[in-house]
């Protein structure tokens, strides 16, 4: 007989973000911008067919896949598969596909590219420059969606205001003109308490993340966790300054000086 002892369990820590209390206020401003989110949606689908959402499967985009799919919109739902997404993403992906009985389209970087890009930088290449950061984020994403919106008339995203300093201006509908269609922002002016309280009170799939204080979820190797008061997306890039922490999805990346790429 061993005299091993369990440790006892690890208390877990509830995160109050993804556990907003249900008040009365905030279920009737959640009422009100879901009735707006669902309105465009539909608009969107009528005015901008082929339209497609880009999901990242982040909280934000679990809410607008549970208003498409359960209000059965004909929009099409995509998202980049990097290659470097943390485990968990893949995870809720396949259960988010079973619990809709849906299948979501994938898109994944050019072979070639990535392959002579990590081939000549090494797998990490981008913890050594901003440029080397920025071609990663060039080829495992930026290029992949140029393809996802490819022959589209509107795309989707789950951006709001209220993320980041650099969010705070953007428009619900805006052209996107390097794509060549327009772009929707449905949530813009969600609080993340409503996103949260829509995912409570439909039992939305989310990734676990979240509850470990991941409010924003991108690669693995480039998303970290964060304490209590810091900046939603102090976990993306951290190691950069504030101003290039951003992919080119959204905003067209500021090439960095000197860089090894292919
Ligand atoms: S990012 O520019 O820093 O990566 P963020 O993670 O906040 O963006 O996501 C903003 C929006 O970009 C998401 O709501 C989604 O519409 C889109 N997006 C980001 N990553 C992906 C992805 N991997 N697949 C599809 N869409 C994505
Ligand atoms: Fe590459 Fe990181 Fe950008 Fe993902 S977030 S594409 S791993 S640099």
């Amino acid at each position: 007989m061993s005299d091993f002892t369990p440790l006892p369990h690890r208390q877990s820590v509830q995160n109050p973000a993804t556990h907003p209390e249900l008040t009365p206020e905030l279920l009737q401003s959640l009422k009100t911008k879901t009735d707006a989110a669902l309105a465009l949606l539909r608009r969107i689908a009528s005015a901008y067919a082929p339209a497609v959402f880009a999901n990242s499967l982040g909280a934000e985009d679990m809410v607008l896949t549970d208003l498409i799919l359960n209000n059965k919109l004909p929009l099409g739902i995509f998202s980049l598969d990097t290659g470097r997404l943390p485990t968990e993403t893949y995870d809720l992906m396949a259960a988010t596909e079973k619990h809709y009985n849906t299948r979501f389209a994938v898109f994944y970087p050019e072979r070639a590219a990535l392959e002579n890009f990590v081939h000549t930088n090494g797998i990490n290449a981008f913890y050594e420059s901003v440029a080397l950061r920025q071609t990663c984020c060039r080829i495992r994403k930026v290029e992949p969606l140029a393809r996802a919106l490819a022959g589209n008339k509107a795309w989707i995203t789950g951006m709001r205001a209220a993320q980041s300093g650099t969010r705070q201006n953007l428009a619900v509908q805006t052209r996107d003109a390097e794509h060549g269609l327009e772009k929707f922002n449905p949530l813009l002016a969600w609080s993340e308490q409503e996103v949260w309280a829509y995912i409570r009170k439909h039992d939305v799939p989310y990734n676990p993340l979240h509850d470990q204080f991941y409010p924003s979820i991108g690669c693995a190797p480039c998303t970290r966790s964060l304490s209590i008061g810091e900046d939603i997306r102090a976990g993306r890039w951290w190691w950069e300054n504030p101003e290039t922490r951003e992919c080119g999805l959204h905003v067209k990346q500021r090439l960095a000086a000197s860089t090894n790429t292919p």
